[in-house]
């Protein structure tokens, strides 16, 4: 029996992540929490043949707590999204508060329950959740996720878009570490599971780079005030969600990037602080997951002159954004 919750489920993510969820077959029970429309989306779900009882949750009576009563795995779309002209970080204002209030809510009622973050700004909302756990001496390193597998997602589609074969992008590997946000995310190229990236020009290349790091951009400029990602990410939290999922039951060898606390695995975790030159609390990198969650925090490993550039100019600005969440639960209520 497997529970599933989603925090901010009537919102643009939030649908369709409850949709993919339903029809995840190792789910048992579904619940939606938001400030709004939950109920309607829950029955709307419910009519799908499918093994999960869904249920929809609004905050009176004590809606959080009951959404997240026996929550194996808990999902966090909550909050607002960008506007053409904005950077993530430009949502630390509304988001942080949100996503500290809810993490206030799984520490004392599901904390043993998985969290994957996926409110921007992922950077320092991660964080936010890990230190208001602490707070409550609940924390568990293994256990907490940033999700970065829509860079992931990216890096595997542009590259079979340039091979001109879409059909490859589901098999395609690109290892994709750092943070999420802008010059943070760093798809590993050269780490490629197809050898196409190695045969581009540097200029190719780092065009390339630049579309991952700044895919989620484009896709807010497209939708011209309407919001940024919704069913790519949808699509991307639920394969990360599966991907946990099939390893808690037991599945070996399931390897996926997260942004995690790097004492998920204190001695990949070293690992990880030796090849980067610099002691983060948090970094996103390929982790094997397994019951308990982080099973281990694999290397980096062999990168080129040009990525190990990427890295060093992420690093300020992953330290700035990470200092910002923990300083935040620091100094709130
Ligand atoms: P949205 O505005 O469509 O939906 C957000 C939902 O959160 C709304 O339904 C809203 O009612 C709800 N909400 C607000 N406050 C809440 C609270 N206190 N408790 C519960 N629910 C609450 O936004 P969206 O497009 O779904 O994006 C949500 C977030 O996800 C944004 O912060 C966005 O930047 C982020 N995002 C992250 C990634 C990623 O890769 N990690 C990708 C895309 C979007
Ligand atoms: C993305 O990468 O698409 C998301 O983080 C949403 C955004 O603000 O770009």
């Amino acid at each position: 029996m497997t529970k599933a919750v989603v925090l901010g489920a009537a919102g643009g993510i939030g649908q369709p992540l409850s949709l993919l969820l339903k029809a995840n077959p190792l789910i048992s029970e579904l619940a939606l929490f938001d400030i709004v429309n939950t109920p309607g989306v829950a029955v709307d779900l419910s009519h799908i043949s499918t093994p999960a009882k869904v249920e929809g949750y609004l905050p009176p009576n004590d809606g959080l707590k009951k959404a997240l009563t026996g929550a194996d795995i808990v999902l966090i779309p909550a909050g607002i999204p960008r506007k053409p002209g904005m950077f993530r970080d430009d949502l630390f204002k509304i988001n942080a508060g949100i996503v500290r209030d809810l993490a206030v809510g799984i520490a004392t009622t599901a904390p043993k329950a998985f969290v994957l973050v996926i409110s921007n700004p992922v950077n320092s909302t991660a964080p936010i959740v890990a230190e208001v756990f602490k707070k409550h001496g609940v924390f568990d390193p293994k256990r907490i996720f940033g999700v970065t597998t829509l860079d992931v997602v990216r890096a595997s589609t542009f590259v079979s878009e340039i091979i001109g074969d879409l059909s490859l992008a589901p098999s395609i590997v690109v290892p994709v570490i750092g943070g999420h946000s802008g010059v943070t995310i760093i798809p590993l190229f050269s780490q490629s599971s197809h050898p196409l990236p190695s045969s581009l020009s540097s200029e190719d290349r780092e065009k390339l780079t630049y579309r991952v790091q700044f895919g989620g951009d484009e896709i807010v400029k497209a939708k011209d005030g309407a919001g940024s990602a919704t069913l790519s990410m949808a699509y991307a939290g639920s394969e990360f969600a599966s991907k946990l999922l099939r390893a808690v039951k037991g599945e070996k060898g399931i390897v996926a990037p997260s942004y995690v606390h790097l004492t998920a695995d204190k001695e990949g975790g070293e690992v990880v602080k030796k090849e980067i030159g610099r002691d983060l609390e948090y970094f996103s990198v390929p982790i094997e997951l397994g019951p308990e969650g982080v099973v281990k925090i694999n290397a980096i490993g062999k990168v080129t002159e040009y990525e190990q550039g990427l890295i060093a100019a992420a690093l300020p600005d992953l330290a700035t954004n990470i200092e910002k969440g923990v300083t935040f639960i620091d100094s709130s209520k």
